[in-house]
């Protein structure tokens, strides 16, 4: 879901390439963070836990807690740990989309 992003970005020039988040194109910075480039696109939550559903993203934003998986071209991934590509198929990993376990 896309919602008002509370991020600013630092630096917002440079080459924006389109992906798709959960069918919504948005428009990103070509190279950068994943993580960071999508929370100052609105996108929030990333995902869903398989148990209660409850909303996570990212926290820790160095790869340790997880809370920022997303599926990327059907592979699931840590968005801290990726930088935006061209055409990127981006949705929330499958046991989250719809609240199921
Ligand atoms: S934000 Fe913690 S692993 Fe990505």
């Amino acid at each position: 879901m896309k919602t008002a992003s509370t991020f600013r970005e630092l630096e917002p020039e440079g080459a924006r390439v389109r992906v798709r988040f959960s069918g919504q194109d948005l428009m990103l910075r070509e190279g950068g963070n994943l993580a960071a480039e999508l929370l100052a696109a609105g996108v929030t939550p990333f995902r869903r836990t398989p148990v209660s559903g409850a909303p996570r993203a990212p926290f820790c934003m160095m790869g340790a807690c997880f809370d920022c998986l997303v599926e990327i071209d059907g592979v699931t991934r840590q968005a801290c740990m990726c930088e935006v590509g061209a055409g990127m198929e981006i949705a929330m990993p499958a046991a989250g989309r719809d609240g199921d376990a």
